[in-house]
């Protein structure tokens, strides 16, 4: 069942969504070679309970952190560790909080140091996709014009797109209804409503599609070890406009 958010409820989001924004804000300005996920971690932590929210990812399921990190192959769900971040690593920064009962999800991929060219292009084709994702949000269109958009842009550029993940509705929970896939397969296809708050999150690889899930249980690589970038912005979609929600303006 998809629910519906009014003013009120999505100004709340909106709050969540602003505090997170300014925490991936600082947390982008940490990265840098030497620094270890789990101080990334226990940054993102501290920030967000110092501003009266709560870390959504602690706990949830039984995740142990406030904060995914997943380095170079890693594509989502890379639980913070110990180990020194290198030139040349990419990093995905994924973070929730739940600000006030209010839920909001973002992630962005971040060079640590010089990067390849290749990892280049990597990151901004899916920043890309995630935009031209965006641009379908929109009252009287459906989800497969989001997954169509996201997916035609990747292919265009010869990339993986994953499949086993997607998108999804947020705000009241981490993951509500509907789920939204960067492909366009056979599953449900609802019509975009006004009052609808959505996290847009194309998964995309430089080889193939294929994904695995380690024995940890969370961390999510590429089957073929190849470069993964994850971009998600939670989005608010109201009858003449939609408002992403977690940026800074
Ligand atoms: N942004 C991710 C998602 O939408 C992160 C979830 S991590 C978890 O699924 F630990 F909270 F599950
Ligand atoms: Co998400």
């Amino acid at each position: 069942m998809i629910k519906l958010k009014n003013a009120r409820e999505i100004s709340k989001i909106r709050d969540s969504c602003r505090l997170l924004a300014e925490t991936c804000k600082e947390l982008v300005g940490l990265v840098e070679v030497g620094i270890t996920p789990l101080e990334l971690d226990q940054f993102t932590r501290d920030h967000i309970e110092k501003r009266g929210g709560k870390p959504a990812f602690l706990g949830y399921q039984g995740y142990p952190a406030s904060l995914c990190v997943s380095v170079n192959h890693v594509v989502i769900h890379g639980i913070p560790d110990k180990r020194r971040l290198k030139e040349g690593d990419i990093i995905s920064l994924d973070l929730g909080i739940d600000l006030d009962g209010y839920i909001s999800d973002a992630a962005c991929t971040v060079p640590v140091g010089r990067i390849s060219q290749s990892a280049r292009m990597l990151l901004a084709r899916t920043e890309e996709c995630l935009y031209r994702g965006i641009e379908q949000a929109k009252v009287g269109n459906r989800i497969k014009d989001i997954s169509a958009a996201v997916y035609g842009h990747a292919r265009e550029n010869d990339l993986g797109v994953v499949k086993q993940f997607c998108g999804h509705g947020v705000g009241f929970s981490l993951h509500e209804d509907p789920q939204i896939p960067n492909y366009v397969g056979p599953g449900p296809n609802p019509r975009l409503q006004s009052g609808m708050v959505l996290a847009i999150e194309p998964m995309i690889n430089l080889g193939g599609d294929d994904v695995e899930v380690l024995d940890d249980g969370w961390t999510v690589e590429t089957a073929d070890h190849s470069l993964s970038a994850h971009f998600e912005h939670t989005v608010a979609l109201f009858e003449d406009r939609t408002e992403i929600l977690t940026t800074l303006s």
